[in-house]
């Protein structure tokens, strides 16, 4: 693993953790809001295949690798889920763990690499959970999804939350949906790495070819667009208080934003299968 681009990745987070930006994710009213009402931290569609594939998440061992806001984190905790959080970069779980003292919650936060997850003992975790822009900092994922698979019980089950790869591509001339004119910025095929070295723009092919080759099976794929009551994906979240009605609506209307035609977001839900039990099954059914 090149040891130079992981240094610039925890650069890069060591100065977004204190930004604005993700402040405003650690507000006392955006974190009670979460403890209140666990399943508003999830996409809708996602909350459905998470609550499909565990109906009750008490007790769950959950493994959150690139926790990075934790806001997923805190909701399985306040679910009843035994959670484990871990980040490259230390700031980032050390706010979380912050907010987590100060409400009682029974989170392990441990600084882990998410390509090796070196820490974490092997069929441990009910559930793995990544979310919001994970894979654009994973350079290996083959190696991502083989510790993922490795880390997860039999029958354990891997979802995801992530920006859909189509996304990347396109994008409007003068950068807003006003002047309409919709450019193609990047070749699809263009995986990068681009910025410092650091990002990089996977297609969904190379994502669902490395969970599969890591031993997880693909039992459902859902393509979403983003949520137009608290959606996040054409502004920042703090930008949604103070913009008038009209102009989030725009946001979400295909004749003034042509790009919302297009999904913004992808779940996956996929297990570990036991493939000896599962055969034995089979033959004591047909036996
Ligand atoms: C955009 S956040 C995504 C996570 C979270 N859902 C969020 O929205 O804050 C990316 C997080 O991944 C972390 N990260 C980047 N590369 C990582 C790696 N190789 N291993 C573990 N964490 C990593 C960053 O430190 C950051 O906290």
């Amino acid at each position: 693993m090149d040891e130079i681009y992981l240094q610039k990745v925890i650069e890069e987070w060591n100065d977004i953790a204190d930004s604005d930006w993700y402040m405003s994710y650690r507000k006392d009213e955006v974190v009670q809001k979460i403890l209140e009402e666990p399943e508003s931290a999830f996409h809708r569609t996602t909350w459905e295949v998470i609550h499909t594939a565990f109906p009750d998440l008490k007790g769950r061992n959950i493994l959150v690798p690139s926790s990075g806001d934790n806001r997923a984190v805190f909701a399985f905790a306040a679910l009843g889920a035994n959670v484990v959080s871990c980040d490259i970069c230390e700031k980032q779980l050390q706010h979380a763990k912050e907010i987590a003292d100060k409400n009682h919650l029974n989170i392990q936060f441990r600084v882990q690499n998410t390509m090796k997850l070196t820490d974490m003992e092997s069929g441990k975790f009910d559930l793995v959970y990544t979310s919001e822009g994970v894979h654009v900092w994973i350079s290996h994922l083959k190696e991502m999804y083989q510790n993922i698979a490795r880390v997860l019980k039999g029958n354990g089950i891997y979802i995801n939350y992530e920006i859909h790869p189509f996304s990347r591509p396109f994008a409007y001339d003068d950068g807003k949906p006003d002047g309409r004119e919709v450019i193609i910025r990047k070749d699809y095929e263009m995986t990068g790495p681009f910025e410092e070295g650091t990002e990089y723009h996977w297609r969904l092919q190379d994502i669902l070819n490395a969970i599969c080759d890591s031993g997880l099976t693909l039992k459902r794929l859902e393509e979403m667009h983003d949520e137009k009551d608290k959606g996040h994906f054409w502004f920042y979240e703090e930008e949604r208080k103070t913009m008038p009605k009209e102009e989030i609506e725009a946001y979400y209307d295909i004749e003034k934003n042509p790009l919302c035609g297009i999904p913004q977001w992808f779940t996956v839900c996929c297990v570990k299968e036991l493939l000896g039990r599962n055969c034995k099954e089979t033959i004591g059914e047909r036996s």
